[in-house]
This record gives structure tokens, sequence and C-alpha cells, in this order.
């Protein structure tokens, strides 16, 4: 089911064909790798944007992408962060680093949720189409949202933590730096990181932050992957807005899709967790900084400055008028200062770098995550200015990892995904960009 993409001289028309070969030159047969140099593997959220791009041409095959990644699904519920399929010499830290013990094999830690909502996008694309697809895969993403909130909680608390940077998807982001220093990485087996052969190691995470990602992952291991001490009692456990609020919404739209299979346990379930999203809220919101931020569950002390994911509130389905203006007038300074934002931290913030990772680029998919709450929420205007700054910059750039939000030159990994999958599902001038669902009647 080719997208019928009329004729025209726009520039987007290139740019939509070309996304589309990202994608299948990317497709291995049932999973696409976010980067054959760099991330040669299944990646979890990822794959979750590729689903939502293969959904505007070839519905069939975003189902498969979706069923493909839970085949990395642990039996304790947890959608692993990687899968292995082949063995890829070139990667570091490849399965044997991680010995999870899975097949096929997969890392020993997760990823943000987006899957259930990517799930009830396709699924309202066409719902007879999708319906036996749905049935098979709801009791996994159930299962899956049960093991965060219960194996991702510490002492009564419901904000979601991660015991890993890489469990965030934000890497080095400086959310986790107090907690990340605290690791101690004395000790730490020998490694050759692989990811500077392929990109400019002033774009990538430092040494001192790869030891003690390795220490963290050495760490892991030594439990067996018991995840349960890992978050208890392991070195490093931070409250993260980002998964919070994305778990949020995911748990929303699962609710919708228990409603449409009439699984009555399940919606019981799932409102007891969505119950507590104010609280949690309560737990992340910093008066100092006027946003929501990182807490490191350790110390209960906040991250020092904001990150991009704050905004993911209304995402979440969170509303709070005296919170919404503060996070309304960070997002309007992080957009005024620098030309293609968001940016990924604070641009104002003494520790932000437009070129390194997570410390300062634009992401097209955080990008993406924030319109879509911002949408919900009614704020059409800042929406819409977001939707033209990606635009522009992938026009401008091209289909990087991310992008340098002070000029929009691309950065990281070249002819990337995600970036691919959302301009074909969002940032495309062509898309009608509006994400709103119908009601699911039983
Ligand atoms: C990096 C990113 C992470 C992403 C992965 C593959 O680790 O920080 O979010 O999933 O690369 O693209």
């Amino acid at each position: 089911m080719e997208k019928v993409i009329a004729q025209s001289a726009r520039p987007s028309f290139d740019l939509d064909k070309r996304a589309i070969s990202i994608l299948r030159e990317n497709d291995w047969g049932g999973y696409t790798l976010p980067s054959k140099g760099l991330y040669p593997y299944q990646w979890n959220w990822d794959s979750m944007f590729v689903a939502l791009g293969f959904s505007e041409i070839d519905l069939d095959r975003a189902w498969t992408e979706v069923e493909s990644l839970f085949e990395g699904q642990w039996g304790n519920g947890m959608a692993a962060h990687i899968v292995f399929r082949r063995d890829m010499p070139g990667y570091f830290p490849g399965p044997r680093i991680w010995e999870s013990g899975h097949n096929p094999p997969t890392s020993g830690l997760s990823q943000p949720p987006v899957a259930a909502t990517i799930v009830r996008d396709l699924f309202e694309k066409d719902r007879s189409f999708g319906r036996e697809r749905l049935r098979e895969l709801f009791p996994k993403l159930i299962k899956w949202h049960r093991w965060f909130h219960t194996m991702r909680v510490i002492s009564g608390g419901t904000a979601i933590a991660v015991t890993h940077p890489w469990e965030s998807g934000r890497d080095n982001s400086p959310d986790w730096d107090a907690a990340l220093a605290a690791v101690d990485p004395t000790g730490v087996t020998p490694y050759t990181r692989r990811d500077l052969g392929h990109v400019d190691a002033a774009m990538r995470p430092t040494k001192d932050d790869y030891d003690r990602y390795m220490k963290l992952v050495e760490y892991g291991r030594s439990t067996g992957w018991d995840h349960t001490q890992i978050t208890r009692e392991g070195p490093f456990a931070v409250a993260d807005p980002g998964i919070t609020f994305i778990l949020m919404r995911a748990d929303r739209d699962l609710k919708a899709l228990a409603q449409y299979l009439g699984h009555r346990d399940s919606l019981y379930e799932i409102e007891g967790w969505l119950k507590t999203a104010y609280d949690t809220a309560d737990y992340l919101w910093s008066d100092e900084l006027g946003a929501f931020a990182a807490r490191n569950l350790r110390t209960g002390d906040f991250a020092q400055g904001i990150s991009s994911v704050a905004f993911l509130s209304f995402y979440g389905g969170l509303l709070h008028p005296q919170r919404d203006v503060q996070l309304l007038g960070h997002l309007h300074r992080f957009l005024d200062k620098v030309s293609y934002g968001i940016p990924s931290f604070d641009p104002e913030h003494p520790h932000f770098e437009p070129r390194r990772y997570w410390r300062g680029p634009t992401w097209a998919i955080i990008n993406y995550l924030v319109t879509r709450g911002l949408l919900d929420a009614g704020l059409f205007e800042e929406a819409e200015r977001i939707r033209q700054i990606t635009c522009k910059m992938i026009q401008k750039s091209g289909f990087y990892e991310y992008f340098d939000p002070l000029d929009g030159t691309g950065a990281g990994g070249g002819d990337f995904t995600w970036t691919a999958a959302i301009w074909l599902a969002w940032a495309s001038p062509m898309v009608d960009a509006s994400p709103e669902h119908p009601p699911i009647h039983g």
C-alpha cells in the first residue's frame, strides 16, 4: 500500500522519496536498524518511530516492526532496549558483554515506552486490519507497563526510574551528571569504543561518562539482571521526567485499547496507574527551576538545569495552569535563543553544548512528541512553530541523527531512520499533522 504522493515541484517530494528509501535500506527483514554503521541492531523506541514512518507507506510492515521488537521481551515483562539478532563485531557493547540469557540476545535495560501509543496510532489507521494484531500485542504491552510500574519505582514513589543513562534514551544528558559522578569507575574492564569510528568524538559522550556506563553494565550483569535489586540498591537510579511522561501517555493509549478490546481487568489496573499521575508530577516539579526535572532517587536532588523532556508533561496528559505558564515561558525562551529548537538542554545553562549529543542538540523525535502534547493541550501556535522549524531543519541538512540548534547543521549519524520516519509521519509538508484519534467505542 504505497502512500499516494501527488507529483509536485515542492522540495519535500524528493525528501519524501529519500526518507522512504532510508527506511527500506535499513529494513533487515522485519526489523529496522537506526543506522547501519553506528547502530546495527534493533533499538526499542527507534523501532516504534520507524513503525510510525512505515505506517505512511506500508501498514503491514509497520505492525511487523512492533511485533519483532516484542521478540526481545523478557519473561518479567521488560521489552529490552536493544535486540541483537546478528553478530555485528563492529558494535560495542554487543551481546557477549550484556549476557542477557535471552533468545534472541538483548541488552539488559529498557527504553522509553512509546510502543502503546504507536500501536494505537497503527490501529486507528485501519481498525479491521489491525484488530487481530492488536489482540496479540495487548498482553505484551500491559506486561511491559506493569514492569515499569513495579520494577522501576522505589519505596512508595511513582516516578519512573532509569537505572542507566542509556535506559532514558538520552545517554549523556546533564540530567544524569551528578548521579553518574557518584558511580565509581575504578576497575572497569578495559574496552574499545566503536562509536568513535563513525562519529567525531566531540559529538559523543566523553570517556569519563563511558567508563561509568560500562561500570553500570558490569553491575547489572553481576546481579544476573535482577531488576528489583538494580532499582532498589544499584549505583544509579534517577527519576526521569522523559520516561515518566511517555509512560503516562502510553498508559492512556493502552487504556483506550483495553476499552476497545473489552478487557475490564486491564482497564482497572491501568486506571490505578493513572490515578497517581498528579502525585508523580508533584515529585518531579522543581520550584527552583520552575519546571519538571530529573531527580536522583538516592539523594532526592533535582538536576541542575531544564531538559526538553520537561515539555512532555502535555504529552503525558498533565494540565496545571500555574505550572503550564512557567513551562511555556521556558519553551518560548528555549526556542527564541536558538534558530533550530527545541534544544535538548537549556541553551542558557553553562552545561549547554550545541553538538554534544543530548547536552544541547535538537532531536526530531522529541520535537514530534512535544508537539503532540501541545496539540492535545490546544497550544496550536507553539505546535505549528515547532513543526515548521523541524521541517526547515531537515530540508536544510537532511536526515541526520540530530541537529545543532544554533545553525541547524546535521550531526551524529547520517541517513538516520528515526529522522526519516518522523519526516514521513509528521514533519513533511505533505502530511496532515493532526494526531487526534476518534473516541474508542467498545
Ligand atoms: C543512542 C540514543 C538513543 C537511541 C540509540 C539508537 O543511544 O541516545 O536514544 O535509541 O542511540 O538510535
